[in-house]
């Protein structure tokens, strides 16, 4: 079975390019489940409530966040109700799911997120020792974390940590795609990082001259999405054993237009 997944769609240019290109991928490469990252899919932080129902619209059947999981208010109206968005597993919050099980064509397929500990939020629990929890009380067909962090290395320990455990570790957050696509020597698929949906020439996502005058004059602009320009739609595909959980193959895709 073959599983899209959408690295963080950002503002209004991921939002353009992601509708320009998931039902024709869909379709070409005949995906059965499509999985995003929503986490700055509104304004850049956030997703609201209107952008959620969108994206289920484009069919998403899973939206993972991260960092920014909380930062549109409307997310409150239904995160604790619905069993398609996880928050990262590891972050301490009362609110929304830390994984989601779904069944899909008699199958159980079960998607998580990690949020990483490495020039983050050192309040986050480990990712490590919540993941291990977790797969202890897991019994999926199928099992896809998204490993939202900054560390390549923290990322890249993770991924062999839990390599035949589950089916694929895809890395999101830092909003730039790795060469790294690889399955792993036990059967899952990892990359480092998927890469973002959104604006080529910002700063991962934002105005490039509000971060230049950042770093160069201290300046404290409010970040403000790009909004114009070339786009990049990043994701990758991957084909997974239906019977054993592994993944065969990962591949990824980057379009800029
Ligand atoms: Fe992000
Ligand atoms: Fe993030």
């Amino acid at each position: 079975m073959k599983i899209l997944f959408v690295g963080d769609i950002f503002s209004k240019l991921g939002r353009s390019c992601f509708e320009r290109n998931v039902k024709r991928i869909k379709n070409e490469q005949k995906i059965n489940f499509i999985i995003a990252n929503g986490e700055n899919i509104s304004h850049g932080k956030g997703m609201n409530e209107g952008h959620y129902k969108w994206l289920l619209e484009q069919g998403v059947n899973v939206i993972t966040l991260g960092n920014h999981a909380f930062q549109q208010k409307s997310i409150f109206n239904f995160i604790d109700e619905v069993n398609n968005v996880v928050r990262p597993i590891n972050m301490v919050c009362e609110h929304g799911k830390g994984y989601v099980t779904v069944n899909y064509n008699g199958l159980k397929i079960t998607v998580f997120q990690v949020i990483g500990k490495v020039l983050m939020d050192e309040a986050n629990l480990s990712p490590f020792t919540e993941t291990k929890k977790l797969l202890e009380e897991l019994d999926s067909d199928i099992i896809i974390c998204d490993v939202h962090a900054e560390a390549t290395s923290e990322k890249i320990a993770f991924g062999y940590a839990f390599d035949g455990k589950v089916s694929a570790i895809l890395g999101t957050h830092t909003h730039v795609q790795t060469s790294d696509a690889r399955v792993l020597e036990n059967g899952t698929a990892y990359i480092t990082d998927v890469g973002m949906t959104g604006a080529l020439d910002g700063v991962i996502g934002v105005q490039k001259d509000i971060i230049i005058d950042r770093y160069l004059n201290d300046g404290r602009q409010k970040f403000t999405p790009e909004d114009s320009g070339k786009s990049q739609f990043c994701a990758v595909i991957i084909d997974i054993d239906e019977k054993t959980m592994k993944a065969k193959a990962i591949e990824t895709i980057r379009i800029i237009e």
